[in-house]
């Protein structure tokens, strides 16, 4: 019987273990899990969602103290758009990140960053920009950009001169998204290194509607992306994601011409994720009926998570001059509207409550939304129970031999 291992990924002129750890943010695909998995000749990543907050937590900078003390006069205000980034700062807050990963990294893999483009930050594209070319300057192996893909993000690096040096790969859940951004890349004479190919049984948002994504496939739509990329006589690794639990079920993908695979979902209880323990403990006791999809990310994307996440209908101000991570252009959150008019329209008195929308970076800030894959349920099932009666935290190490070793 074959194993996992018996495989390898290609990229370039490297060879990979055939696991990429996905990006997870905020901060619980930490840089100490990605760089296990590229000790052990796979990819990790770590993720570059609310960098400036997440540069506040593990290296003690004050970002997030300086944009609120700069703007805390202004915050009676509706409408954000006052609430700009400092590019500098978000410059500075990437390469903090990066180079002190990037210094602790060993082995024969790599660390990649994942970029999620739906992050808007009150400036779309000069930020998104900043975030690119700073993580490349700062000597990040590769990035993976998706969730809310943006079809210039090849344009925003051309000039930068790691440009045809990095492997840089996309997040699509169709065949249609790739071939838009091929045909939009074109002129950059640079098809992307790999694709990754996510189904709606991931984590964190989904790139499918809330009424439909159960209609969809992940093997049905990875069929049809190798299809097409075979058709074109394309040379693009493609690397299924989203509920692939085992080695086994890993196998049954690169049986169809897949390259690897990209997992996550039972790393996010390793020792080395950044959830709190408490947060772990409730990833490992969730039955299936507790996960569930919902609308409630501003981003206007569903979200998989945990009935019980401490997000949900909870009583937050929102606090969009300190992070802003999800104003758009126009400086619009819609759970910030959602929440002044609530309390505009609210008996004195009375708390204010939003039941149809999150403040969701200050409950990623602070992991108070547990997002998860579908097949969170089964973790128990792999996990060890100690003398406290709570679950043994396993280390990346383990879960990663696991899938390359595993025979059920
Ligand atoms: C806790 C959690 C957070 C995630 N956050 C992100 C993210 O920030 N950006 C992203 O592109 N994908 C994110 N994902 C999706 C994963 O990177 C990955 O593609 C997917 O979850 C793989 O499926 P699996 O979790 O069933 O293994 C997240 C997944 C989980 C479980």
């Amino acid at each position: 019987m074959k194993i996992l291992n018996d495989y390898c990924i290609q990229m370039g002129t490297k060879e990979y273990a055939p696991i990429m750890i996905g990006g997870m943010g905020t901060n619980i695909s930490t840089p100490e899990m990605a760089i296990e998995a590229a000790r052990l000749g796979g990819i990790g990543h770590i993720s570059d969602a609310m960098s400036c907050a997440v540069s506040d937590l593990r290296f003690g900078t004050t970002f997030s103290k300086d944009k609120f003390r700069k703007y805390k006069d202004q915050k009676h205000l509706r409408n954000k758009s006052f609430a700009q980034f400092d590019l500098n700062a978000i410059a500075e807050a990437t390469k903090l990140l990066v180079s002190k990963t990037m210094e602790m990294k060993k082995g024969a893999g790599d660390v990649f960053i994942n970029l999620m483009e739906k992050l808007t930050i009150n400036n779309p594209k000069e930020t998104l920009k900043t975030r690119l070319c700073s993580a490349l300057e700062a000597g990040i192996n590769g990035i993976s950009m998706g969730a809310g893909l943006h079809l210039n993000s090849f344009e925003m690096m051309s000039e930068h001169p790691r440009f045809r040096h990095a492997k840089l790969g996309i997040i699509v859940s169709s065949v249609r998204a790739l071939k838009l951004f091929l045909t939009k890349s074109k002129k950059f004479n640079r098809l992307p290194d790999f694709v990754v190919v996510e189904g709606p049984l991931a984590g964190g948002h989904l790139g499918f509607r809330l009424d439909d994504w159960h209609k969809f496939d992940l093997k049905a739509i990875v069929a049809e992306v190798i299809a097409f990329i075979n058709q074109q006589e394309l040379k693009i690794p493609v690397i299924p994601a989203g509920g692939i639990f085992s080695g086994q079920q890993a196998i049954e993908f690169i049986k169809m011409g897949a390259s690897a695979v990209q997992v996550a979902t039972r790393f996010t209880i390793v020792k080395e994720s950044g959830l709190p323990k408490k947060a772990k403990q409730e990833f490992f006791k969730a039955r299936k009926e507790d996960i569930i999809v919902n609308t409630i990310s501003p981003t206007g994307y569903p979200m998989r998570m945990l009935v019980n996440s401490p997000c949900i209908a909870a009583k937050t101000r929102p606090n969009c001059e300190t992070y802003g991570y999800l104003l758009d252009r126009e400086g619009n959150c819609s759970y910030n509207e959602a929440y002044l008019d609530a309390e505009s329209s609210q008996p004195e008195g009375q708390e204010v409550r939003i039941q149809d929308k999150t403040c969701l970076c200050s409950h990623m800030r602070n992991y108070r939304t547990w997002t998860c894959g579908h097949y969170t349920y089964k973790l128990k099932d792999k996990a060890t129970i100690i003398e406290d009666g709570s679950y043994e935290e396993p280390t990346t190490e383990e879960i990663f031999n696991d899938y390359l070793t595993g025979k059920d």
